[in-house]
């Protein structure tokens, strides 16, 4: 399974898989790009760090949705590293019909919370608000619904009495970089069984 990352900032969870990988955990998962959307954002310095190619082609005038021609030129240029599969990790642009064709069934999606609860945007900030005593992530197949695709995992995470947003926000992100790797290596030795 040849595996690009889409990510628009930090890239602690990119950061997760490809240390993963450095440590033999992936299996027959191979990352063989990183994609971002964002000129100089974090993740982009991964590429150098871990040998993989790291790319920040245009994404258009918007900022939260590709246009389609734009879609296609990005679809276009990751099939062009040798991908076959697609991590979204952290990225924050919805994906329409040019990658979902091109990558059919193949690109799947972290989430900081437990779907279907908080979909959208800040998702942490609106648990935290809602005063859930637990959340956590969760990795879904991507489709035409934001956050709306199959359920492939989750983890769960617990608010504890004196947590803090940031404490909140720590323990999701410790679970995401426990779970995505995890579950990538699964998908990878299902695919080579
Ligand atoms: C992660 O918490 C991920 O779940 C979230 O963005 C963060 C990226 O962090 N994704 C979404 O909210 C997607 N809707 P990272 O750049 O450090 O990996």
């Amino acid at each position: 399974m040849n595996v690009a990352i889409l990510g628009s900032g930090r890239g602690s969870n990119a950061d997760a898989i490809l240390r993963a990988q450095s440590a033999g955990l992936l299996g027959g998962a191979r990352i063989v790009s990183l994609f971002c959307d964002i000129p100089g954002a974090r993740i982009l310095e991964l590429g150098p760090r871990f040998g993989v190619p790291a790319f920040q082609p245009d994404a258009g005038p918007f900022k939260t949705k590709f246009p389609p021609e734009v879609e296609r030129e990005w679809a276009r240029r990751i099939r062009d590293t040798g991908a076959d599969f697609v991590v979204l990790a952290g990225f924050m642009r919805v994906v329409k019909a040019p990658l979902l064709e091109a990558f059919a069934g193949r690109i799947i999606n972290l989430h900081p919370s437990l779907l279907p609860a908080f979909p959208g945007l800040d998702a942490i900030g609106q648990a935290w608000r809602r005063g859930v005593r637990v959340s956590g992530c969760t990795v879904h197949h991507v489709n035409a619904e934001v956050d709306g695709g199959a359920i492939i995992d989750q983890a769960a995470v617990r608010r504890e009495d004196g947590d803090t947003l940031a404490d909140f926000e720590r323990k999701i992100h410790e679970a995401e970089h426990a779970l995505l790797p995890a579950v990538l290596a699964r998908l990878a030795a299902a695919e080579a069984s």
